[in-house]
């Protein structure tokens, strides 16, 4: 082929790209966020840090910082700029429904992210020295949640189907694989660690002191993050291991989103078109895991998992990504390609999907 012909048939693929992407209509945007920087949940019974936590953590334990609210209001800004010509300047409650945890940092993360998304304009302004309007965040106690915040609401399926996960040769052996970490960070914290949440907890709180560039103690080198990330992470996968156990865990919150987009195609006059959901690191890696699109990466603060319902001619189509502070990646289903025809995406994620309804049914025997 000649130079020319190349030249011209790149150029002409340019061009299609560039026009297929045009093409498009944004219908509806759902994204979850994980909260902004916090403070560390626990201190282990031997943290040398213990005696003076009040004075390091003034706002308490698991609280939203200042460093995290920044991080909260610039995803908010970030929305702001990426859907500047689909998000209408001016807050409107047709337009916009919010979630969050009922955690703290969760909801504080969400008034701070509408901050940057949603600043007064115009007519809306009601103080002139202040830069921001209020904006209604809906949630639900933990203990009744089990969508947004995933761990508190009891299911007692859940449980027995964890347990015999955690009998199962698989998981016996993997865990004997691990026990001298399970071990070595018994000894060294002075209490008795033994599951997956134990170590979560105990990485969690180191991060958290390392980023507030405490000196860790030295025995921690020897598995700190090496050895106790990955088991982080790992804990998020086998929360939603089986088909049942990420039905449950996770399979509200795919109902709540799913039915919304469905809303938005079948009731496009009243629908609301944007949702935003400010949860937790395990609410947006065991949804990844759903999705099949896990890369065992431990979600990062204001770190947002982005669902876009597009229109192409008849083809009504997902595009999902997650952002954090290093890149954009696109999120592909396994079964489906890049823009996921939403029917398709509905076939594919069907055994996942339950009402609350159906859930507690479910959940009240085990
Ligand atoms: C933990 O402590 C026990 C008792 O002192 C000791 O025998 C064992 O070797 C220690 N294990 C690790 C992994 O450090
Ligand atoms: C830790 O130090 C870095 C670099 O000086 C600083 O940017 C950061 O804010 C500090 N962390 C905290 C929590 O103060
Ligand atoms: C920790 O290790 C460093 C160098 O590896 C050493 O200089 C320091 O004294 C150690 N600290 C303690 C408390 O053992
Ligand atoms: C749903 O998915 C299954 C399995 O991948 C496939 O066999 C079936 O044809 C799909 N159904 C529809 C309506 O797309």
């Amino acid at each position: 082929m000649s130079i020319t012909w190349t030249i011209v048939l790149l150029l002409i693929t340019i061009y299609s790209n560039t026009v297929s992407s045009k093409e498009s209509e944004l219908l509806s945007v759902t994204v979850l966020f994980r909260h902004g920087f916090r403070t560390p949940r626990f201190l282990y019974k031997n943290d040398p840090y213990k005696q003076e936590a009040s004075k390091i953590w003034p706002e308490g334990f698991g609280e939203l910082t200042n460093i995290g609210k920044r991080e909260a209001f610039a995803l908010g800004q970030w929305y702001r700029e990426k859907y500047r010509s689909f998000i209408p300047e001016k807050y409107n409650s047709n337009f916009l429904r919010v979630l969050s945890s009922d955690k703290d940092r969760c909801l504080m993360s969400a008034a701070c992210s509408l901050a940057g998304l949603y600043p007064p304009k115009k007519e809306q302004i009601w103080n002139e020295n202040l830069q921001w309007q209020p904006i209604p965040i809906h949630t639900r106690p933990v203990s009744i949640d089990g969508m947004v915040a995933a761990d508190d609401r009891h299911c007692k399926k859940y449980d027995r189907l964890y347990q015999e996960l955690m009998k199962s040769e698989n998981s016996i052996n993997f865990f004997k694989s691990k026990s001298s970490i399970f071990e070595y960070v018994s000894n060294h914290t002075g209490e008795s660690k033994r599951t997956f949440l134990d170590i979560t907890n105990f990485h969690d709180t180191l991060f958290i002191e390392q980023n507030y560039n405490l000196t860790l103690p030295n025995w921690t080198k020897k598995v700190f993050p090496h050895k106790t990330l990955p088991l982080l992470t790992m804990r998020y996968a086998f929360d939603s291991k089986t088909v049942e156990l990420g039905r449950l865990k996770s399979g509200l919150l795919l109902d709540y989103i799913t039915t919304f987009f469905e809303d938005v195609l079948q009731k496009p006059a009243t629908s609301q078109k944007f949702l935003m959901i400010s949860t937790h690191d395990s609410t947006i890696a065991r949804f990844l895991n759903i999705l099949g699109a896990y890369d065992y990466t431990w979600p990062e603060y204001a770190s947002t998992l982005v669902f876009e319902l597009r229109r192409k001619g008849n083809n009504d189509f997902l595009k999902i990504y997650f952002k954090d502070s290093k890149k954009i990646r696109d999120i592909k289903l396994p079964r489906c390609s890049l823009d996921c025809n939403f029917d398709d995406f509905k076939n594919i994620t069907k055994n996942f999907r339950i009402n609350d309804e159906e859930w507690v049914k479910e959940c009240s025997s085990d």
